[in-house]
């Protein structure tokens, strides 16, 4: 019979282990958009996400970022350590897109003289409205002091991920990071993928990330296919 998950998400299920503290994540091909109205699946995107998630989550660790990863066991799972995790979803931004555009009224693609950090209330229900410190501090939903270093930790990790992947021909345009507490620290949580990140070739422009399903842009999977060649050199 196979195991149940203890929780299935969008895109991946958290499964117990024998080891307390200790979870697997099973990465899926399902991909969703505008908050669960347009459904799909990606063709190996679960495999895939698995393994830029290792190579982003392993890249952090080495550059002092804490996080819940502890090792990729198979093809589309990974071993995590467990989180209590905050409700808050932390967007960092280099480049207007997406709903930043939108709600300025920007066009995408202007670079923005300084970086800027959102935090949305991770609620479906509610369809994950932004939200700032004082409504996390009035809502209860993490400390000023919490708050304070997923916005450190979450400028830093858009260092490290921007100077690396500019090597790499990408441009960071924004990405959503989740957090999370495991025996009192704050550890950064989830994954780190074309998902979950915008990604642009530094000299075409073309995307190279989950804006290609939102939007019907095709050549779905060889864009993700392309982001892990160009980190870890290997065929997917
Ligand atoms: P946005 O421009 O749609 O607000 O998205 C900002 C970044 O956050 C983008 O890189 C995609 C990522 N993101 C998620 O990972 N999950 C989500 O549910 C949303 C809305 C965005």
């Amino acid at each position: 019979m196979e195991k149940q998950p203890l929780y299935e998400g969008k895109a991946k299920r958290i499964y117990a282990t024998d080891k307390a503290g200790e979870y697997l994540v099973y990465y899926k091909d399902d991909a969703t958009a505008l908050n669960g109205l347009k459904k799909g699946t990606i063709a190996s995107k679960g495999v895939m996400n698995n393994k830029i998630t290792t190579f982003f989550f392993e890249l952090l660790g080495k550059n002092g970022i804490p996080h819940h990863f502890i090792k990729r066991v198979s093809e589309r799972e990974q071993l995590v350590k467990e989180l209590k995790i905050l409700p808050v979803e932390v967007v960092v931004r280099n480049i207007a897109a997406g709903s930043l555009a939108k709600r300025i009224g920007w066009e995408e693609g202007t670079k923005m003289p300084s970086t800027v950090l959102e935090m949305y209330y991770k609620n479906d229900d509610l369809g994950d409205p932004l939200i700032n410190d004082y409504h996390i501090k009035a809502m209860g939903i993490a400390t000023p002091e919490q708050v304070k270093t997923m916005s450190e930790l979450a400028l830093k990790i858009n260092d490290i991920l921007s100077a690396y992947l500019k090597d790499k021909k990408i441009e960071l345009i924004d990405f959503k990071l989740e957090f999370g507490v495991n025996n009192g620290q704050v550890l950064l949580g989830d994954e780190i993928s074309p998902d979950t990140c915008r990604f642009w070739d530094t000299e075409t422009h073309e995307k190279l990330d989950k804006d290609r399903f939102r939007r019907d842009l095709g050549n779905v999977e060889e864009a993700y296919k392309e982001v892990l060649k160009r980190l870890t050199g290997e065929e997917a």
